[in-house]
């Protein structure tokens, strides 16, 4: 029988709570398929670890999740650490040495979900947020001179290289054609940003030569929260900048009904190391411990982690139980309107998996 390691990080806040509802699932799961399991390990990183040890992970941890086969994460952010020190301790010390560059980030309007857009009932809205997930705003790379004096000044410079911007451009162009629209929305700011946004302007129209049976269009990054929330059923796959994709898919999954439910995968398409799955959303430090966080974001990016290992019909059945839970208004947790737990959504999509009725 095939094993999957799964590295279960759950971190911070609501991130062990919905991590731990993950991990039930997905053993519901393989005991339904009855041809593969997982052997999952846990690792305390975190907030809590850093109190400890100074660190939010061990110096060597990556050394003790590359051999896994993906990372289930859930969040790193803690009321009293500052979220700089978590999210590069912890989330970008995995994503960026293990090059997971694609950050691929689905939004549908999932059954018995209601969208804020009062003209959206469902399939209007079916989109796939492509990040860039390695460089860009996000590299790192600036400084900080003259601390606290009147002179104090600081930057972060945006880093974009030919290479990160080419495999970016080639992977959502790629995934776009896998999709029945074929249709590619590059976002830029080539407007204002005259130098790295133009470059990744021309890069796209270099590879999208290499696909010309996608159709794709270039957006301004403001125009594009506009076009969003206006014309969603104009949009299909869209690819955006580290920093632009953070944003746009916030508002996808507020569009599609709650942030709880927005899952996603930071990919290392190569698999030269292991991928990572985790919810969109962070800590959620106003409802931590009160048993209602939302668990379906976890749910459907378990969902992506099957895709990638190639489990097709689990991650179909997985799928098909989320949609059976989510139509069933009963299941609903706060964020959606609803007054479900945790446990109580986790138990029906077992139950789904099984094939009882909810
Ligand atoms: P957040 O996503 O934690 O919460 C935003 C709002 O959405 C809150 O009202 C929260 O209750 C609600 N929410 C989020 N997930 C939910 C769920 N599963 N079910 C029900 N309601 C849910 O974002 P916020 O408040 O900006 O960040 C809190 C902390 O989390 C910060 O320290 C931040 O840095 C960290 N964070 C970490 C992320 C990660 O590790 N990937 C991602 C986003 C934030
Ligand atoms: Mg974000």
């Amino acid at each position: 029988m095939k094993t999957y390691a799964i590295a279960a990080i759950p971190g911070d806040g609501i991130g062990t709570e919905v991590i731990a509802a993950g991990i039930e699932v997905l053993h519901a799961l393989a005991k339904r398929d009855g041809s593969f399991k997982f052997k999952v390990d846990h690792f305390d990183w975190g907030s809590e670890y850093y109190k400890t040890h100074g660190v939010m992970m061990p110096e060597h941890g990556r050394d003790q999740i590359k051999k896994h086969d993906a990372i289930l994460f859930g969040s790193a952010g803690s009321p009293d650490v500052p979220d700089h020190i978590t999210l590069w301790g912890l989330r970008l010390a995995i994503c960026q040495p293990f090059d997971q560059y694609a950050n691929v980030r689905p939004t549908r309007i999932l059954p018995g979900i209601t969208s804020p857009l009062r003209n959206v009932q469902g399939p209007e809205l079916d989109w796939v947020i492509v990040r860039e997930n390695s460089e860009g705003e996000y590299a790192g790379v600036g400084g900080r001179v003259h601390k606290g004096l009147a002179l104090e000044a600081a930057t972060d410079v945006a880093m974009f290289t030919r290479a990160g911007v080419e495999r970016i451009m080639r992977f959502a162009f790629k995934l776009a054609r896998s999709r029945p629209r074929r249709l590619l929305t590059v976002v830029t700011k080539s407007n204002a940003q005259r130098h790295a946004m133009v470059m990744w302007d021309e890069i796209a129209a270099e590879i999208a030569g290499e696909f010309k049976d996608v159709t794709w269009d270039k957006m301004l990054v403001d125009a594009m929260t506009m076009r969003m929330v206006m014309r969603p059923e104009t949009l299909d796959t869209v690819v955006a900048t580290n920093l632009h994709a953070d944003i746009l898919s916030d508002l996808a999954a507020a569009l599609a009904g709650s942030l709880g439910i927005a899952p996603t995968a930071n990919l290392n398409p190569e698999r030269r190391y292991p991928s990572m799955f985790e919810p969109i959303h962070g800590s959620a430090f106003d409802i931590v411990g009160q048993g209602i966080a939302n668990p379906i974001g976890t749910f459907w990016s378990a969902v992506m982690m099957l895709e990638h290992f190639g489990e097709t019909a689990a991650a179909a059945r997985l799928m098909q139980a989320i949609e059976r839970v989510t139509a069933d208004r009963r299941f609903h947790t706060p964020d959606l309107g609803g007054t479900a737990r945790t446990t109580e959504v986790t138990e029906a999509v077992k139950n789904a998996i099984h094939g009882a009725n909810v």
